[in-house]
């Protein structure tokens, strides 16, 4: 007998967390995936502009799609720029989480909302979820409002997180600026005194899988099963990737002159996690070889050549 997928709506298809996970669950799910300013085509998967911090919009696609499951990933990412355009960085960050939590509160529908271990002041590092909320910056700030609206919905999930893989988009995540960087005999600096647990994208999206089966609701740290600096993930990626190490120069986080405040010690005690999915997450050591292995066999092409019949790339990077 035919069995209709489960309809998964994933916001921030365009992103780098959103399209690698429509990438994870093209075929599991029926998909919709929203973007707002790159067009993104996906074989198998219909994508559509959806600016989300329109009220309007955001009911109609719930409207008409149904889904049962939405992994909210949409969001305004620039540390820097949240804390220029605060405006901006609400609309996208706290209103868009407001506008679904309020379409979605009396239906039967998994919301997965993807925050950021910025939440946290990065003091003392090893973060557990009970540990004092102090965003040091509005990214974080906007980030935690989004939070406190999604608990609103019954059984919903919400992930602190950090992430690097391989982005679909012009723009590159921390281990693709590395790679190029050093492709091209660049010198780069990196910071030895900011500490994070950064998972792989796809080691992510296996987690958010298991997730869903299990049905977790609450919040969870989501990174790695350890961390380092930022200055040995580069060395770290040169290694893996073969590159030419002393390219690399360490500094302190306190030499840049950034617009917001960053946290140095954002690494996340992810045990809550661990124990309630049974088993371990992976190590930054493992996550990268996956990122590396998965280069390897060409996913990045793959990602960005999922065309439709016409073979047409992505219609991204305006
Ligand atoms: N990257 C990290 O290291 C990191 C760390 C901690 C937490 N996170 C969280 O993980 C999630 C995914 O991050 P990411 O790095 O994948 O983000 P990203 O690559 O910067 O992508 C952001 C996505 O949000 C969409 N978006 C922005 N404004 C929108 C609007 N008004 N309407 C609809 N869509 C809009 C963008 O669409 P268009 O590009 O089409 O405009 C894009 O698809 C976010 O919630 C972020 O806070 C990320």
């Amino acid at each position: 007998m035919y069995r209709a997928k489960t309809r998964l709506l994933i916001t921030g298809v365009s992103g780098l967390l959103g399209n690698n996970l429509a990438y994870y669950f093209n075929g599991k799910y029926e998909i919709l995936g929203l973007y707002n300013s790159h067009p993104v085509i996906i074989n198998g998967i219909r994508t559509e502009k959806c600016d989300i911090t329109s009220k309007v919009a955001i009911e109609r696609v719930v409207q008409e799609f149904n889904p049962s499951i939405i992994l909210h990933c949409a969001s305004l990412t620039n540390v820097d720029q949240c804390e220029i355009d605060q405006k901006i960085a609400k609309e996208v960050n706290f209103l868009s989480t407001k506008y679904l939590v309020e379409c979605v509160i009396h239906k039967d529908v998994k919301l997965i909302y993807i925050s950021t271990d910025a939440v946290y002041d990065g003091e003392k590092g090893d973060f557990s979820e009970n540990d004092k909320i102090n965003p040091l910056n509005y990214y974080g700030i906007s980030k935690y409002e989004g939070e406190l609206e999604t608990e609103k919905k019954e059984q919903s999930l919400i992930f602190r997180t950090n992430i690097f893989g391989w982005n679909i988009q012009d723009k590159q995540s921390l281990g693709e600026w590395v790679l190029n960087e050093l492709k091209e005999d660049r010198s780069i600096t990196c910071f030895k005194d900011a500490y994070f647990s950064s998972i792989y994208t796809l080691e992510f999206a296996r987690i958010i899988d298991v997730a869903i089966q299990k049905d977790l609701s609450g919040v969870y740290n989501c990174g790695s099963a350890d961390s380092c600096s930022k200055y040995n993930f580069t060395r770290k990626i040169a290694e893996l990737f073969e590159l030419d190490n002393s390219l690399i120069t360490p500094i302190s986080i306190d030499e840049f002159n950034f617009k917001a405040k960053r946290g140095k010690k954002l690494t996340l005690n992810v045990e809550k996690l661990q124990n309630a999915l049974g088993y371990k997450l992976p190590t930054i050591d493992q996550s990268l070889t996956v990122f590396y292995k998965d280069y390897k066999r060409g996913l990045l092409e793959e990602l960005r050549n999922v065309g439709d019949e016409t073979k047409e790339p992505r219609t991204i990077g305006n």
